[in-house]
Parts: C-alpha cells; structure tokens; sequence
C-alpha cells in the first residue's frame, strides 16, 4: 500500500533550528536592547540584570522586571511568531530564544528552548531548582518558596551562568536547516551557538540591520513578520 503523502512528510521531518533574540518581539511591541531607543538606553544593565544588583537594590530591579512583565500582558504574538508555529506542519522546529517573553508559546510553538529565562516565572533564591509561574504581572517582596525564602525574577543574569546552553548546542548540532532572527548576536554563550552548526547546514538570517555576521549566511533583511514570510517560501526547497 502507498503511504500517503502527508504521512510520508511527516516521518521525513528535517529539523529546523532557529536562534530568536529581542528583535522577533519588537513588532509586538516590545523593546530590542541595544538598538537607539533600545532598553540599556535607558537603563544601567548594571544596575538591574546582574546579580550584585539584586543584592544591592532589589527594589529596582523587581520594578524594573515587573513593569516588563506588565508590558507583556499587553503585547500579543506577531506574523513572526505565528509563521514559525506554523512552519511545525512541516518541520521539526525548534526554537531557542534568548527572549524571556513567552510570545513563541503564546503563538503555538511548541518546542521552545529558554537560554536567558522566562519573565512569567520566579524562582526560589535558596533552591534554584524551584520554579513557579507568576499570576498576573506582580512579584513582590514576601512573596515566598515552599522552602520560604524569597523568589526572584527566573531570569539569567548577566555574570550568571546560562544552565541551558549544553541542550541548546546538541539542538543546534543536530539541525538541518538553521536560522537566526532579530538578534545581534552580541551575547554570548548565546551567540557562539552558529559555531556548532554542521558543515553545509544552510543558515538564513532575518534582520533589518544585521550586524556581527561572520558567518556564511543568507540574509533576509527583512522585520521578522515579513522575514518568516520569505524563510517559509525559501524552505519549501528543503522538503
Ligand atoms: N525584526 C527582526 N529583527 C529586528 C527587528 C524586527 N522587527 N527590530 C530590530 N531587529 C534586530 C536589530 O537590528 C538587532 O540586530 O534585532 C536585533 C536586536 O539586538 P539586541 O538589541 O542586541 O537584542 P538581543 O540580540 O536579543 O540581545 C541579546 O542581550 O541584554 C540582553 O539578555 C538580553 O537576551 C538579551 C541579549
């Protein structure tokens, strides 16, 4: 008996890795950090996304982190976001995001790999293996672990290690196809993931102002919602 087609597509799945950074979710209406109008313009990074930071001011770093996450509340998935969930009808996608936002989520993905956090969680600042989900946008001070202390916002600090870097490069070594959208590529361990594709492995990278590449790369310099528009259409050769 003949396998039906779609059948046939779905057992020959090829994967497709993609790397998302702050630029995915600026058509959504959040802030990209290192653009001009960008979010360490405004902000000392120093000051609230370091470890002495909280240490030192913990009231302005859980502002800063709660009016994020507020912010968020309000911003819905993009054409970007809602493309990539799309492209799971016909790949193995994974997507690892150094975004702490949970648009990918929101749109449908469903293998999405956090390197730098999740906005929307808080975690135990004695047991960092306990994790819990925020309700609403407020994490206040007295708001408490099962093992009674403090929570802090769940996301990886500059100075802290990135615990899921090691899944991301066996991720990033088995892909197929990889593509990078809206990011720099100035945070590392994050951005030294391009050095694990295989040899031969096309790579496409979507960004209206591209910078740092030093890879053989095709460009679609492109926002991210008509970017995955053009990716979706050049992919279809993969198949
Ligand atoms: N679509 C696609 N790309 C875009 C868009 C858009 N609509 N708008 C801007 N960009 C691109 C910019 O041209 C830039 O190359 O997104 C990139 C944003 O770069 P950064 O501001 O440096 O953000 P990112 O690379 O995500 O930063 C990495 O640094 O401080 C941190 O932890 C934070 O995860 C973040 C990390």
């Amino acid at each position: 008996m003949e396998t039906p087609f779609s059948l046939n597509r779905i057992n020959k799945q090829k994967k497709l890795v993609v790397l998302t950074g702050s630029g995915m979710s600026q058509e959504s209406g959040i802030r990209t950090f290192r653009e001009t109008g960008g979010l360490w313009e405004e902000y000392d990074v120093t000051e609230v996304a370091t470890p002495e930071a909280w240490q030192r001011n913990p009231e302005l770093v859980m502002r800063f982190y709660n009016d994020r996450r507020k912010q968020l509340c309000e911003c819905r998935p993009n054409a970007g976001h809602t493309g990539l969930a799309k492209l799971e009808t016909l790949f193995d996608v994974h997507i690892i995001t150094q975004n702490v936002d949970d648009l990918h989520e929101r749109a449908g993905s469903s293998k999405v790999l956090h390197l730098h956090g999740e906005l929307k969680k808080a975690r135990s600042t004695v047991d960092p293996s306990l994790v819990y989900n925020i309700d609403g946008w407020e994490l206040k001070f007295g708001d408490v672990c099962e093992k009674g202390s403090q929570l802090r916002p769940h996301i990886v600090w500059f100075g802290e290690p990135v615990p899921a870097i090691e899944e991301a490069v066996q991720i990033v070594q088995q892909a197929d196809v990889f593509a990078v959208i809206g990011t720099s590529l100035n945070v590392y361990p994050a951005a030294g993931l391009l050095n694990y594709v295989s040899d031969g492995v096309p790579l496409y990278l979507i960004d209206p102002n591209p910078s740092n590449v030093y890879w053989q790369v095709d460009i679609i310099k492109e926002k991210a919602g008509r970017g995955v528009e053009i990716l979706t259409r050049e992919l279809e050769k993969f198949l």
